[in-house]
């Protein structure tokens, strides 16, 4: 099998000025995950590798540059998961670590459990020796002055975070990457700091199993970004694999999925799909996806 990976930075309208700070940094993103695929690591060891990369940039929302909850703090949500064994690792709600997806993956690899949150995956983490980060670090001047405006307003509704003419300047950056190595192990990784203001102990889809995230190395890895709430409400990252199951391609299980999120539930984001054969594709009902892949030939390809 020859090895293949594809990330996401959020779907949104990500505005003209933004382009270029996202197809960087995705593109460093699978850029880092298919050098640890080359040098024969495995597809956890990707999507991990690629979704560090985004969880550091401040482009997006995820570890440092996470949106701010109503309480002003940053909780963050993650998963990964191995497609051999559907075995999976997640941690939601979490504050203090740079990098969510490293923790989530040692709940996968070394509890007998799939999901820790809060303060139970912060003494966990502190517990296995993962650095823990001051509140401040994780905090950029952007989302504090995001926050600060929505205090100001005192009248900020969710529907502002579906609704693309909207608030057009705000960043959903959630980050994912899937992967398949050279032994066709599939693996699937996203993170996220949730959405602007919500409530703290609020969870999203992201680290849902199902919903922002899924890999079964007989069928496909599928990593979802958007309004996390109708994301989970159907269940989208699953759907995804029933429709290729069912035998439809990468191309229409997505536009299916995101079709039947906008039909049934009013939802917007965007799913990035990588199949058993190596076949990648996206689908969004965004103006934007911000993505970048690496596929046979080691050939790149970008798009937003
Ligand atoms: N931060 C929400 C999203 O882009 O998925
Ligand atoms: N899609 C990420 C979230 O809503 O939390």
């Amino acid at each position: 099998m020859e090895p293949c990976i594809i990330v996401h930075g959020g779907a949104w309208d990500i505005p003209e000025d933004l382009w270029d700070s996202h197809l960087r940094g995705c593109s460093a993103a699978v850029e880092e995950g298919h050098s640890f695929l080359q040098r024969g690591a495995s597809a956890v060891d990707a999507v991990e590798a690629a979704v560090k990369v985004m969880e550091e940039d401040p482009t997006f929302d995820a570890g440092l540059g996470s949106f701010l909850n109503a309480d002003g703090e940053v909780e963050m949500d993650a998963t990964i998961m191995d497609g051999d064994d559907l075995s999976f690792g997640a941690v939601a709600a979490v504050q203090h670590i740079l990098h969510p997806i490293s923790l989530a993956r040692q709940v996968m690899e070394r509890t007998q459990h799939c999901m820790l949150v809060g303060d139970g995956a912060l003494r966990f983490a502190r517990s296995i020796g993962v650095p823990t980060v001051p509140h401040e670090s994780l905090l950029t001047q952007r989302e504090f002055e995001r926050w600060q405006e929505i205090k100001r307003r005192q009248s900020f509704e969710d529907r502002e975070f579906f609704d693309p003419t909207r608030d057009r300047y705000s960043p959903r950056g959630t980050v994912g990457a899937v992967a398949i190595d050279s032994k066709g192990k599939i693996a699937a990784a996203t993170s996220t700091g949730g959405t602007p203001n919500k409530m703290a102990g609020r969870v999203g889809d992201s680290s849902l199993v199902g919903c922002g995230n899924y890999a079964d190395s007989k069928c496909a890895g599928v990593s979802a970004t958007g309004w996390g709430e109708p994301l989970m409400k159907t269940v989208i990252a699953r759907r995804v694999c029933h429709s290729l199951e069912d035998g439809m391609n990468v191309k229409q299980a997505g536009d299916e999925a995101i079709r039947y999120l906008e039909d049934r539930v009013k939802g917007y984001g965007g799913v990035i799909i990588l199949d058993k054969d190596g076949n990648m594709s996206y689908s969004h009902n965004t103006p934007k996806m911000a993505i970048a892949g690496i596929g046979a030939g080691a050939t790149i390809f970008k798009h937003i």
